[in-house]
């Protein structure tokens, strides 16, 4: 059963989960998944693959705790087994040379843009990384993005890093001040949902990596299913990066949704039995 490498927790509720998986870590590109089960009584969930690393044969994702599937992986350590993980899985991001490419980011997705950062970088374009955090003690992976970006820009509510403006301010901001011919952004819908309205009135492509609830991940339950330019699509296998102002936004998050009281069941059951 693939092992865990190592589980950090980064910033409060984020945390890092690096697994050994030769042949994911040989396979996978920017912009592809992975589904992982923690326990052999869990679910899968699909988590975004951050990072690899061929030589050692691993990979890492890095996930928010936000329910029962979410806290169980936040509780694995070195050297534990998961019986699910699967990819990769998706398709891979569009990068191409373009010119200037916006990778913005949000929670989970501040680790996510990473390796599309480091692509379009990699394919000769200048990259601009925009993460939103809270606060600053909610920013993480701040060196390795600096790394892989001409610029990083900061939307942070606490004033530390020059103001309080929301992410579509800066998106609007950075588009008033330079010519951006690209713009990928990952994180929650909300997130995404914003930054594509923010560029909607520049015409600037911006594609998104959808979060719909996903179950097998292969094209075959529907779980996953989006409207996108009016066209029913999946976003497991036509996916998961669909241009953001084609999404129909209001139907994704009705979708997200659909389970919301079995969630809450499932998170309450599980913290009973752990937390007796
Ligand atoms: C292709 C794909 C890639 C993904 N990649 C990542 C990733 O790299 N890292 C990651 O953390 N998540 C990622 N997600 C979302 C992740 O799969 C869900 O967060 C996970 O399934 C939640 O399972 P759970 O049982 O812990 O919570 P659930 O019980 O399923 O959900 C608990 C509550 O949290 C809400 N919720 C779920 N996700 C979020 C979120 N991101 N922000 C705020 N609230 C949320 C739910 O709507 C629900 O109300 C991805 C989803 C998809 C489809
Ligand atoms: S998760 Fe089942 S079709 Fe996409």
């Amino acid at each position: 059963m693939p092992r865990v490498v190592r589980r950090e927790r980064l910033v409060p509720n984020i945390h890092l989960l690096e697994i050994e998986a030769p042949e994911i870590a040989r396979r996978c590109r920017p912009g592809q998944f992975v589904i992982v089960m923690p326990d052999a009584r869990g679910e899968r969930i699909p988590l975004t693959i951050a990072d690899w690393d061929r030589e050692r044969g691993t990979v890492t994702s890095v996930f928010m705790a936000v329910g029962t599937t979410t806290r169980k992986l936040a509780l694995l350590g070195a050297g534990d087994t998961v019986p699910i993980f699967a990819g990769p899985l998706g398709r891979p991001s569009e990068i191409a040379s373009v010119g200037t490419v916006l990778c913005a980011g949000g929670c989970f997705g501040i680790a996510a843009i990473h390796p599309l950062a480091r692509a379009f970088k990699e394919a000769g374009n200048r990259v601009v990384a925009l993460v939103d955090v809270k606060a600053d003690y909610l920013l993480y992976w701040r060196d390795r993005l600096e790394a892989v970006s001409d610029e990083l820009v900061v939307s942070s509510r606490d004033g530390l890093y020059g103001g309080t403006e929301f992410v579509p301010g800066h998106v609007r901001g950075i588009l008033a001040r330079e010519r951006i011919d690209r713009i990928v952004a990952v994180g929650c819908t909300y997130f995404m949902s914003s930054v594509a309205e923010a560029s909607r009135p520049a015409g600037v492509r911006t594609m998104v990596s959808l979060n719909p609830i996903m179950v097998d991940g292969t094209g075959m339950c529907g779980a996953c299913r989006v409207t996108v330019d009016g066209r029913t699509r999946f976003a497991c296998v036509d996916g998961p990066d669909f241009d953001g102002h084609l999404v129909d936004w209001a139907e994704l998050y009705a979708r997200r949704k659909s389970y919301f009281e079995d969630e809450v069941r499932s998170l309450c059951a599980w913290e009973e039995e752990r937390f007796p």
